[in-house]
């Protein structure tokens, strides 16, 4: 198959990614962003009662990333990633999802507070040919949460090949604060996912041993299925919700003309005051919204540029080369303000009231150490043999075991122990957090909001705070697991129940 002009132009945009005189080689290539920004469309739902019903349909389809190549891939309502699914608080909602796939699979709502039975997690399969009805309220905060598939053992290739989608809650509180919302206008979706092709077109998945240990990276950046894409603006003020949707790449954004982010908000709710940065690292899994006022005939690029944070601890005869860090400069996407309606308002600074909990608060601590104890062993290539090689607390996640339960109405603290050479991100399901100390210090200014997802660096631990407020059920659990999906394929998972 002949590689065509404009996937010509994306393998430039990557033989620049090598690092350094990235600038400067972009700047000299106008040509770095031809393609329009994709927005997955929000999906309408039906009414019943006092429910808002949603259907999904998960089916297999092709996607032509690069013209004139068809790359196999699954998706929701469409050929790759799903519709936007956009509830308020208070909302009662109903799912429908249709599994028209050859395979199994289950959707998880990763970041919502829901009961375990409706959580979408490993144990709520969806057999070909069947739907899978959740119901649930909504009672959380404004946020970016998003949905995917969490089949046991292969969470990393459905996703992968496009089994993600956002889900957006709004409420009260976030709308009275003035920030952009008009979806797809001034409030743009950003699903930001590395993947790598075969010359056939297909995606490359775990061809080498090194993308289950370090984690599956790809040499191409997709924006909500997009190569190379931008966006043209027509407010002065725009609100970027970004989801790292990558299988384990850490990005660290940030503006190629060197201006600050603004960022506004985090996993599970809005910031309580925004925060200016010049970047903003952001792991699989996590979300963050940022603001970014433009003025007319402005160009501005988000890109990911190399950081060195961690380097700190290889341990012996471990590659360090490049497996967590970022050490390559990406770019990400194109803002483009053409015509522009202006508007006069500073940014906002104070933005919400975030529940905290002192550490005093808590019933108990518990500890969760991140193993890759089994790393270097042969026969981890591909997913049968891979089941022991990763952990937590010295096991990997066994569907039939119930880590630990927790009591219902009790706030704990989850210290997170990382004595890998690599960073992990931490995720637990059906609650939002918030972050205690890293290694003592006060959590990043960008944590200090609501989280499900949580960074945490080789070398480190990080105390977090978490409040079981609701939703009880001996039977059915929740999971805990790091968010890197091959690690989580891995075994590096465990699940509790709440009682
Ligand atoms: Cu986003 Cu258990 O996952
Ligand atoms: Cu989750
Ligand atoms: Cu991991």
């Amino acid at each position: 198959m002949t590689i065509s002009r404009r996937s010509f132009i994306a393998g430039t945009a990557l033989a620049v990614a090598a690092p350094f005189k990235v600038n400067s080689a972009i700047a000299a290539d106008e040509n770095l962003f031809p393609n329009a920004l994709r927005i997955p469309p929000l999906l309408q739902p039906a009414l019943s009662g006092d429910k808002k019903v949603f259907d999904l349909v998960a089916a297999p389809g092709k996607s032509e990333f690069f013209d004139g190549i068809l790359t196999p891939t699954i998706g929701f309502n469409g050929n790759y990633l799903g519709p936007t699914i956009r509830v308020r608080a208070g909302d009662h909602v109903a799912l429908r999802v249709k599994n028209a796939l050859p395979d199994q699979t289950t959707v998880h709502w990763h970041g919502l507070h829901i009961p375990a039975r409706s959580d979408g997690g490993p144990h709520q399969i969806i057999e070909p040919g069947s739907v899978w009805e959740p119901s649930f309220e909504i009672r959380q905060k404004a946020s970016l949460c998003w949905y995917h598939s969490h089949l046991m053992g292969q969470t990393g290739e459905q996703v992968l090949r496009g089994l993600a989608g956002l889900f957006l809650i709004e409420d009260d509180e976030s709308k009275a604060l003035d920030l952009p919302v008009d979806y797809g206008v001034d409030d743009i979706p950003l699903v930001i996912q590395d993947r790598r092709f075969r010359r056939d077109g297909r995606f490359d998945y775990l061809s080498s041993m090194h993308d289950v240990m370090a984690g599956y990276k790809g040499d191409v950046i997709l924006v909500n299925g997009t190569v190379a894409p931008h966006v043209v603006l027509r407010r002065q003020r725009t609100r970027l919700r970004v989801l790292n949707g990558s299988n384990s790449r850490i990005y660290t954004l940030g503006r190629d003309d060197g201006a600050d982010l603004v960022i506004v908000g985090s996993d599970g709710s809005l910031l309580e005051q925004s925060v200016m940065q010049r970047r903003l690292r952001l792991g699989p899994g996590e979300r963050a919204e940022l603001l970014i006022d433009m003025e007319i005939d402005q160009q501005v690029r988000l890109m990911s540029y190399p950081d060195v944070v961690n380097t700190r601890q290889a341990g012996p005869g471990m590659m360090m080369g490049g497996m967590s860090g970022n050490t390559e400069t990406l770019p990400i996407l194109e803002l483009r303000a053409a015509r522009l309606e202006t508007i006069d308002r500073a940014m906002p600074t104070k933005l919400i009231r975030v529940s905290s909990w002192s550490a005093a608060q808590a019933a108990r601590t518990r500890t969760f150490t991140l193993d890759m104890a089994m790393m270097g062993m042969g026969g981890m290539m591909g997913r049968g043999g891979m089941g022991a090689a990763m952990g937590i607390n010295g096991r990997p996640m066994s569907m039939d075991r119930i880590d630990f339960k927790v009591p219902l109405g009790s706030t704990e603290i989850w210290e997170i122990r990382n004595t890998t050479p690599l960073t992990h991100p931490f995720h637990i399901h059906g609650i939002q957090f918030r972050v205690l100390d890293r290694d003592g210090a006060p959590p990043l200014p960008q944590e200090l909001g609501l989280k499900d997802t949580v960074l945490v660096d080789a070398g480190s631990a990080v105390r977090v705070i978490i409040e079981f407020s609701d939703y009880a059920d001996s039977e059915r659990p929740y999971m805990y697991h790091c968010h890197i999906l091959e690690h989580e394929d891995a075994g590096m998972m465990g699940q509790f129940v709440v009682v």
